[in-house]
């Protein structure tokens, strides 16, 4: 059974079911300004999970490409990988608990449970004897799942299996939400309990990952192919738990996993799906996988996930997407490095990944081209640098003294190595692994070297902690940072020089020229649609300068249009405030514009138009204004020029009062 067959029986059985397929959404979140990409199924149904009417009904099945950077670091062994395709079926509230009368038809624990059964063992014929079920145990006031205990007591029971010996409990590892467990969540964010299925694959437990095995240990004996969570709860102001007015199945599985139960392949890599492209990443890198097989899924999984990024039209920089994807090829570009490889290796690559996924993901080779392109490109670039600089660190490494191994590999099992980094010099690491000052002194690199090696060879400080890590020595996070900043403050002030009177102040046509920025944003998104957003702004007192991505010319009407609507708004006297919202809530009730602090925040939205409990406001949007009080404050508003400015961005100069 390939990987593409899994995904067609997974949307019939749920097709067959009443379920209404729905599109995969782009991997790079179009309108949403709080997530660099789309990690899960269920991150474009949030709004519907909160209450709003699906268009398409309560029970929904796709299959949606998506990628978990904060999984770039565990890549290597022999089941993660940053980039996946996520199996989802969700129902949208339980009308049988809620609206009884309903036949809208949603779904939840007694109907959910015993159709993943039925599709993992009767459809994909994954043997009863290898699985085995996981099940929330309660934590703190949140009581534990015994729905789904009894569900699968009987499912098991049925099929001859003792469920004492198959069902294991666990707390917070039987959560789910996007930012982790109940204490890790922000205040209106859902999450709820959840059931997971995993796969046996017989291999002998070591004591080193505990004394007994169970499901959820890591010595990889047993894998998660199946996540059911029951999206019933939301966390509230005082970090208390209330049951959502409607109680949602979100179940997810990953289409890699499935085919490794299928195949009963532990190591992903060399399943049916990664094999094509190891065998010929072997090739072209004349190296051999059993001998090389970390670096070889490192280059893997990240050309993999840079093919579909780039095909995103994200093209490698320093911020936000593009830093990501510079990180991932830089990464795997270092890993060729390291196994010899004297040539430009990743676009040969990428054919081999677009090739392997034309069944499933055609686009890939209509872009084939402007990937190749974008890869050799930033190969290029590196390729001058990279043996310099790894020369260079060489001799930085040189002179410092590494950590005793055995310390050093008790700290290296903390995950979040930044983190860890940051806290050794805070003093605040577990005192089993505490170490001498005098000796994190002569270990660590300073933030200056740091810099250098990332100024100097584009070095991502991701790959320095990474080659720091391989000699046992640390490097001195903060302190980099302190770097950048420095350096960020002084290209700043040259900016300053460059744009004088540039830059945005708070005189009076400043504030009306952010007001009229919103009104504009709104007026383009309902004349171009939807997927028209800001990219950028600028705003003085002598104009307003307004980024998008349109990727044509506006025509005279148009543009004479979007001025009426603008106008429209300044003599409706429209009032404008703001609130401080949760991300969830901001996110909730629709607010648009650009956001780039961390997911979890609170925000600030501004409100143009009145807002009450039978009127929308005009414009909702994220910003940290000032803005005006009353819209006609902004007197007039009329646009003096558009512009190109590549790469489907398109500017508008406009001016106020
Ligand atoms: N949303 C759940 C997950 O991502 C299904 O695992």
């Amino acid at each position: 059974m390939t990987a593409k067959e899994i995904i067609e029986k997974y949307i019939a059985f749920f097709e067959k079911r009443g379920h209404k397929r729905i599109e995969n959404a782009p991997l790079v979140p179009q309108n949403d300004p709080t997530t660099l990409f789309t990690s899960s199924g269920m991150q474009p149904l949030v709004p519907y999970l909160l209450g709003k009417a699906h268009p398409m009904g309560k029970k929904l099945v796709n299959v949606q490409n998506c990628f978990r950077a904060v999984d770039i670091d565990e890549v290597g062994d022999n089941r993660h990988t940053t980039f996946f395709r996520m199996l989802g079926n969700w129902s949208l509230g339980d009308p049988a608990r809620n609206a009884p009368q309903s036949d809208a038809g949603g779904y939840f624990k007694k109907e959910h449970l015993p159709w993943i059964w039925e599709f993992v063992t009767k459809d994909l014929k994954i043997p009863i004897s290898k699985l085995y079920i996981t099940v929330f145990k309660g934590y703190r006031d949140i009581p534990k799942d015994a729905e789904s205990e009894k569900i699968w007591t009987d499912i098991l029971t049925k099929e001859g299996l003792d469920p004492k010996e198959r069902i294991f409990f666990y707390d917070t590892q039987n959560w789910w939400s996007r930012t982790g467990e109940p204490d890790k969540m922000p205040v209106g964010e859902p999450g709820g309990p959840d059931s997971e299925i995993f796969f046996d694959f017989e291999t002998p437990h070591t004591t080193e990952y505990g004394r007994k095995c169970h499901p959820n240990c890591q010595c990889g004996r047993f894998m998660e192919i199946v996540n059911s969570v029951f999206m019933e709860y939301q966390k509230q102001e005082d970090g208390s738990f209330k049951k959502l007015p409607q109680q949602n199945v979100d179940h997810g599985a990953g289409v890699e996993r499935l085919l490794s139960a299928v195949e009963n392949q532990q190591d992903i890599f060399q399943t049916s799906l990664f094999k094509p492209i190891v065998n010929a990443i072997e090739q072209i890198l004349k190296s051999d996988y059993k001998i090389n097989s970390r670096a070889i899924r490192i280059i893997t999984d990240h050309l993999i996930a840079s093919t579909f990024i780039a095909a995103n039209g994200i093209i490698p920089s320093n911020k936000e997407q593009g830093y990501i994807l510079r990180r991932l090829l830089r990464r795997a570009i270092r890993y060729g490095k390291q196994l010899g490889v004297d040539k430009i290796f990743t676009s040969d690559i990428a054919s081999v990944i677009i090739k392997n996924y034309s069944d499933t993901d055609s686009d890939l080779t209509e872009k084939e081209k402007l990937i190749k392109d974008l890869f050799n490109e930033e190969e290029k670039k590196f390729a001058q640098v990279i043996q310099e600089g790894l020369r260079r660190s060489e001799k930085i490494f040189e002179i410092k003294t590494p950590i005793k191994t055995g310390l050093y590999s008790k700290l290296m099992q903390i995950s979040d190595k930044k983190e860890l980094f940051r806290n050794i010099y805070r003093n605040k690491i577990p005192k089993n692994i505490l170490i001498p000052i005098g000796e994190i002194k002569l270990a660590t690199i300073s933030g200056e070297e740091a810099f250098n090696l990332y100024q100097s060879f584009g070095f991502p400080i991701e790959m320095i902690i990474e080659l720091v890590q391989e000699k046992g020595l640390l490097v001195d996070i903060e302190a980099f940072e302190k770097e950048i900043e420095k350096h960020q403050k002084i290209s700043k002030v040259g900016a300053e020089k460059k744009f004088k009177g540039g830059l945005a102040d708070t005189s009076e046509k400043t504030i009306m020229g952010h007001t009229a920025t919103h009104l504009l944003h709104k007026a383009l998104r309902d004349l171009l649609g939807e997927n028209v957003h800001q990219t950028g702004s600028n705003i003085t007192s002598e104009r307003i300068r307004f980024d998008f991505n349109y990727d044509k010319n506006l025509a005279p009407e148009q543009i004479k249009k979007i001025e009426e609507v603008v106008k429209e708004k300044i003599r409706e006297n429209l009032p404008v405030h703001f609130e401080m919202l949760s991300l969830a809530k901001a996110k909730e009730i629709g607010a648009i514009g650009l956001f780039d602090e961390k997911y979890g925040q609170t925000v600030k939205v501004y409100f143009v138009g009145p807002k009450t409990k039978d009127q929308r406001p005009y414009s909702i949007e994220f910003c940290g204004g000032p803005h005006v009080a009353f819209t006609s404050e902004i007197k007039s508003f009329r646009i003096i020029k558009q512009e190109n400015i590549g790469k489907g961005n398109r500017r508008i100069y406009a001016k106020v009062g």
